[in-house]
């Protein structure tokens, strides 16, 4: 039988344990994520949710991190998976290339693939559209915003055809405006993309705007706290005025304070 579950998480547990100080980070932490999802995961500032998306990432971490328990990421260990490109991450900063245009940045990971020229060219035509960059192909990263530099780095994870999308807080810098903005883009891709996407926010409202279901983490030792399904038809901007919409907030933000407590 064919797997619906492409992240599994099983008592999950890390501390950072150096000669001076221990730090337990994460406790016991088990879900799974279905293929094809949209999943937040919020917590308190600190609480260990970049460790939790590094681990999954299968990103080293210090020597002295200790980790319990199990990962497995499309049936595979978290780096063998990012390393097979079962993974497009992106993080807080965008990472781009500046003597590289849009197109180019986008175009980098084609060439690491090997593809020959035609599909890059086919490929990259087709990232840009998606992605409704065609008019800012030949910028650099700096004549972007910061929007559209999170874009780009977005487009250029899913060069990769990566089935899992892993995002740690990526709007956090921007304004309030362009932020929405591209909370709109990311469930334009994930719905013609049809990838699953794990998010890492600190915002409920981000949260219940672009997720199926949202996972509160406790503070440290962060384990899950609860997860609370966001039953909503999209587009959210249709539902962000109406009474549920406000219920799912008020709930989350209830959790999140027990939960920091
Ligand atoms: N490499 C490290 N060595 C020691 N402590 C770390 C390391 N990375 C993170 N921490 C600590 O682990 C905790 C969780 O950090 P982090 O995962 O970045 O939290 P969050 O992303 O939720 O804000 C923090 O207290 C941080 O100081
Ligand atoms: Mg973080």
């Amino acid at each position: 039988m064919v797997s619906t579950k492409i992240i599994e998480v099983k008592n999950l547990g890390a501390i950072f344990d150096s000669k001076d100080k221990r730090l337990e980070v994460l406790k016991d932490i088990t879900f799974s994520i279905n293929k094809g999802s949209f999943v937040s995961i919020i917590g308190p500032s600190g609480c260990g949710k970049s460790t939790l998306f590094r681990l999954l990432c299968g990103l080293p971490t210090k020597d002295d991190c200790k980790i319990e328990g199990k990962i497995s990421i499309n049936g595979k260990k978290p780096q063998t998976a990012r390393e097979s490109r079962d993974i497009g991450l992106v993080l807080q900063k965008p990472t781009l290339l500046e003597w590289r245009t849009v197109r180019q940045n986008i175009q980098l990971p084609l060439e690491i693939m090997g593809y020959s020229k035609n599909t890059i060219e086919k490929k990259t035509k087709d990232l840009l559209k998606k992605l409704d960059l065609e008019e800012y192909s030949h910028y650099r990263p700096s004549e972007l915003s910061g929007g559209m530099q999170q874009k780009v780095s977005i487009g250029r994870a899913l060069g990769y055809n990566p089935e899992l999308l892993l995002m740690d807080e990526p709007f956090v810098a921007l304004d309030e405006i362009n932020r929405r903005r591209m909370n709109n883009e990311i469930i334009n891709i994930w719905e013609k993309t049809k990838k699953t996407i794990l998010f890492v926010t600190h915002s409920i409202e981000e949260s219940v705007y672009l997720s199926q279901s949202v996972i509160v983490l406790t503070k440290k030792p962060s384990t899950i706290y609860k997860k609370i399904d966001i039953e909503l038809p999209y587009p959210r901007s249709n539902q962000e005025n109406s009474s549920t919409y406000f219920k799912y907030i008020k709930e989350i933000r209830k959790y999140l304070n027990e939960a920091s407590n």
